[in-house]
């Protein structure tokens, strides 16, 4: 298609212009057919034949974000970028603002390649709530990589990209809280996937956000990690050689938790330095917003498996801070998506607070939460409190009383979490110059339909752990 004055318009698709783009990956798309949502360019690729753009959807996750052909937009509505709110130049590469806002829209005298608006709405989203929480760490400026636990195989000469980049250390000084939040890595780079497909175990997975894997990965179509020791390596080869000489079959550190088939194992970032590093690099890639760092010394991993006769297989995991100043019990918690939806996610939820029971504390999610982070607390905060609140008896002929405390103490969940929860749930009512909770019928049926679904829980008599005191020890 051409513009009045003989320009292509497809060649004025660049960075930072926006326009409907079919979807073909959301859950709008499998009620409508031909969903087309606003996307923003975000990086274009001339190759042979037709160009592909790289786009991210305005309202929505960026885990949608993707390479499209010009056959999925709709350049009738191309807006460019505004010229004032261009480019922010960073290391002598042109960053294309998301937040700018396009300047006008190209009217079009011919129909257009996508046809017309149909269906297309500004969608309030999941996407809206991604979390700005970052991985957590010590100072590490300066620090050495530890030698690898296997010195031949490929991944020691493929360093990850944040253990060369000079630029990325975080910086100097005692650590405030947990997070760093670290805006040099929202660059052109990190904005786009950079792994297409990873294969661990017996699961081929898409990524969903960039991790710093070596840039030498990045140049293939499928990374190989062994599933026991999160080696990565560049081709099944490489994986064949490895697993022939890994003496893994299950995570390092201590198995703490055993029940049937679940497994759970406790790892110091310290002593197992190196799987700690894979598995952040693993959980990188759906997570968002997490900044990578190399220093995993300040934290625990607690690493869920599921057991078959090949060995204990890792469905996802929870790290944790020794030592928190705001009492947060889980830093970043992740279900390997194979495993999502299924339950397993509030296991590992439910698994924290009885780590947070067993030290005597309530607890509480580093803040802020992912999208799906918020919908699963939301959900297992939920079915924690009403299940006290349902079993509550009468006394004598009495209503029932509890407090909101001896609901944190039964829970550990932590205060605000409960309030919060309970008004969610818009169960708080002002009676009488007080505070109080009315469960009605439709509540405790729709609370006993979802335990009754709830299959796998934790058992706490299956916990085998104790609690150290990290500030007493001179070292981590
Ligand atoms: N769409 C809608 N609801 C969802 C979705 C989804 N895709 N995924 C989970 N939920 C909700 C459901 O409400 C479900 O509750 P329900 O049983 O009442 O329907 C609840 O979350 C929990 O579902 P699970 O199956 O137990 O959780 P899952 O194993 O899918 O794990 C998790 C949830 C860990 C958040 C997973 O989605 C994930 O790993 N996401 C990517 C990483 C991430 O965002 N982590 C949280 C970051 S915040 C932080 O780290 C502190
Ligand atoms: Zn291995």
């Amino acid at each position: 298609m051409a513009t009045e004055n003989g320009v292509d318009v497809l060649d004025m698709v660049s960075e930072g212009c926006r326009l409907p783009v079919l979807m073909t990956n959301s859950d709008e798309q499998s009620s409508s057919q031909s969903f087309k949502a606003i996307a923003e360019v975000l990086s274009r690729k001339d190759g042979h034949g037709s160009p592909r753009f790289y786009v991210h959807y305005i309202d929505f996750n960026k885990r949608l974000d993707e390479w499209v052909t010009p056959d999925r937009l709709d350049l009738e509505k191309l807006q460019f970028p505004k010229k004032d709110n261009k480019t922010p130049v960073k290391e002598g590469k042109s960053i294309s603002s998301r937040a700018s806002t396009p300047e006008k829209e190209i009217p079009f005298q011919n129909g257009g390649m996508g046809g017309g608006m149909g269906g297309m709405s500004s969608m309030g989203g999941m996407g809206s709530m991604g979390g700005m929480g970052m991985m957590k760490t010590k100072s590490n400026a300066g620090r050495k990589r530890k030698v690898p636990i296997d010195s031949e195989d490929s991944q020691d000469s493929l360093p990850p990209q944040s253990l060369v980049a000079a630029n990325n250390v975080p910086p100097k000084g005692p650590r405030q809280t947990g997070s760093l939040v670290d805006k040099t890595h929202d660059d052109v780079v990190t904005r786009m996937k950079n792994i297409e497909m990873i294969e661990l175990g017996r699961h081929r997975i898409r990524p969903w956000y960039f991790s710093p894997y070596p840039v030498e990965l990045t140049k293939c179509s499928v990374i190989y990690l062994c599933e026991f020791c999160l080696k990565y390596m560049k081709s099944v080869k490489c994986l064949e050689r490895h697993r022939a000489k890994c003496i893994f079959r299950h995570p390092p550190g201590n198995e703490i938790y055993r029940k049937a088939t679940i497994s759970f194992f406790e790892i110091d970032g310290r002593k197992n330095k190196v799987y700690s590093q894979n598995l952040c690099l693993l959980a990188k890639l759906f997570l968002d917003h997490k900044t990578l760092y190399y220093d995993t010394d300040p934290f625990l991993f607690y690493v869920m498996t599921e057991f078959d006769s090949r060995g204990y297989h890792i469905v996802g995991y929870f790290s944790k801070e020794k030592e928190s100043t705001e009492d947060y019990n889980v830093a970043c918690i992740l279900t390997l998506p194979p495993y999502q939806r299924k339950g397993y996610g509030k296991l590992l939820i439910e698994f924290s607070y009885l780590l947070s029971k067993f030290e005597g504390k309530t607890g509480s999610p580093e803040k802020p939460l992912s999208d799906l982070g918020l919908l699963s607390y939301r959900s297992y905060w939920s079915q924690a409190i009403l299940e006290i609140l349902v079993d509550l008896k009468d006394e004598n002929g009495e209503r029932p009383q509890m407090t909101i405390n001896e609901i944190c103490e039964m829970t550990s969940v932590r205060k605000e979490d409960v309030i919060s929860t309970l008004q969610h749930l818009n169960l708080i009512n002002y009676y009488k110059g007080q505070y109080i909770v009315t469960l009605c019928k439709e509540i405790v049926d729709s609370h006993e339909r979802v335990m009754s679904k709830r299959k796998i829980r934790i058992d706490p008599k299956s916990l085998h752990w104790q609690p150290k005191d990290w500030s007493k020890r001179g070292k981590w």
